[in-house]
């Protein structure tokens, strides 16, 4: 499966559909799973309960119930939907950095379904989120999927990721976006004549009853982080950069049976996603040997551990690069506690915590972090996010 498109790639991406998972050596007995809630009425409770609906719950599950049956999106109001929205993100059981549930601004696009519009309350996404580094989580809801029809579609895995161009046998930039860097260009995008590793794709936009279309990506709405060293003066010269914001695009929001095919949502990075994974793993970017040149390491023994060393003064670079640009961005021992916090918070409120521990566990320091001895299990809390449909 491709790991990487899933909403918080902080993890190793293993296997979906696994019931616990935890660390092998302290893995306890199945915990009960939490088949057989009704959606409808934990949803109308919680609701009711934060002073966002009113009742009676069970008329209003009977209504929404009903609605649903006869092919119709659930109807929701726009404080409803933003639960729903914060509430799929406290569910995400892969997300460490699920303490902020609260915080998630979500944006009733309900309306917009049409590329154009969409192109528009993207831009605007990416300006609400941004806030030139002080990033804020947010979501943007679009036109909800109708019976028999395609819903609005981004077919960006984010809406900032950098081409992937194929070039003979080698790939000069992002491989995970060897696809839509083909797309793209099949479509008539114009990449700058003098092609880097770190050229940011245009969107790709599908909306209800559309054909895909190409958009430019609004360059002056997007903050990108140079990577230097706090004492390798050299690290510069690798020419490492990132974006500030994921905003993961090729998920579906699930409410109630009501799929809304495109509700893009991001937040602030944790840096193992940028220095251990995407700037490291072999069929991404591939530095760690580049970086380990530099450093001197002897890479004809696995032994002298030239990876670790390498992964460390790469993430080393990318905490202290982020904050030198004054960008939000959280190191894995920090997100770690958060992430303890957020369950000691759920249990204060009588719910259980959904979590994936080869997600949830950051991939550097691993034992060295409290969520690496926590026993999790992935209960698929509902509302939820979904793979997006229709993707390769
Ligand atoms: N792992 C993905 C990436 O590196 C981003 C997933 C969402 N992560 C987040 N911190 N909100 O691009």
């Amino acid at each position: 499966m491709d790991a990487d498109r899933l909403i918080s790639g902080v993890g190793r991406g293993a296997g979906e559909g696994a019931g616990v998972s935890g660390c092998p050596f302290h893995a306890g007995g199945p915990l009960p799973a939490s088949d057989g809630v009704d959606e409808f009425a934990a949803f109308f409770e919680e609701a009711v309960a934060e002073g966002i609906s009113t009742g009676p719950v069970s008329d209003r599950v009977a209504a929404e119930k009903a609605r649903v049956a006869a092919g119709q999106p659930v109807a929701l109001s726009t404080a409803e939907l933003a639960l729903a929205g914060r509430l799929a993100w406290r569910n995400q059981a892969r997300c460490i950095g699920r303490l902020f549930w609260r915080s998630l601004l979500v944006r009733d696009a309900r309306g917009v379904g049409d590329s154009v519009g969409m192109y528009t309350a993207l831009c605007e996404h990416l300006a609400a989120t941004t806030r030139q580094g002080e990033i804020r989580p947010v979501m943007t809801v679009f036109a909800p999927a109708r019976p028999g029809r395609c819903g609005p579609i981004i077919r960006n895995r984010q809406l900032l990721g950098y081409a992937g161009y194929e070039e003979g046998g080698r790939v000069l930039g992002d491989p995970i976006n060897r696809a839509l860097t083909r797309e793209a260009l099949a479509l008539g995008w114009q990449p700058p004549r003098e092609r880097t590793a770190f050229d940011l794709l245009p969107w790709i936009l599908v909306g209800e009853d559309e054909r895909p279309a190409l958009f430019p990506l609004p360059r002056e709405l997007v903050m990108e982080v140079p990577l230097t060293h706090p004492t390798l003066p050299w690290f510069a010269e690798l020419g490492l950069r990132w974006y500030a914001v994921p905003v993961v695009c090729d998920q579906r929001l699930r409410v109630m049976e009501t799929d809304f095919t495109a509700a893009p949502f991001g937040g602030w990075y944790m840096g193992t996603e940028i220095g251990c994974r995407n700037l490291a793993d072999e069929q991404r970017y591939n530095v760690l040997p580049a970086v380990a040149d530099r450093l001197g390491l002897d890479r004809s023994r696995r032994d002298s551990l030239w990876r670790e060393r390498a992964l460390v003064e790469l993430n080393a670079a990318v905490l202290h690069s982020y904050a030198a640009a004054g960008c939000r961005l959280v190191d894995h021992h920090t997100a770690s506690d958060e992430f303890m916090r957020f369950c000691a918070m759920e249990k204060a409120a009588g719910r259980e915590v959904s979590a994936a521990w080869d997600w949830i566990v950051p991939p550097l320091a691993g034992a060295a972090t409290k969520v690496f001895h926590l026993p999790m299990q992935d209960r698929k809390l509902r509302p939820q996010f979904l793979p997006g449909e229709g993707r390769d």
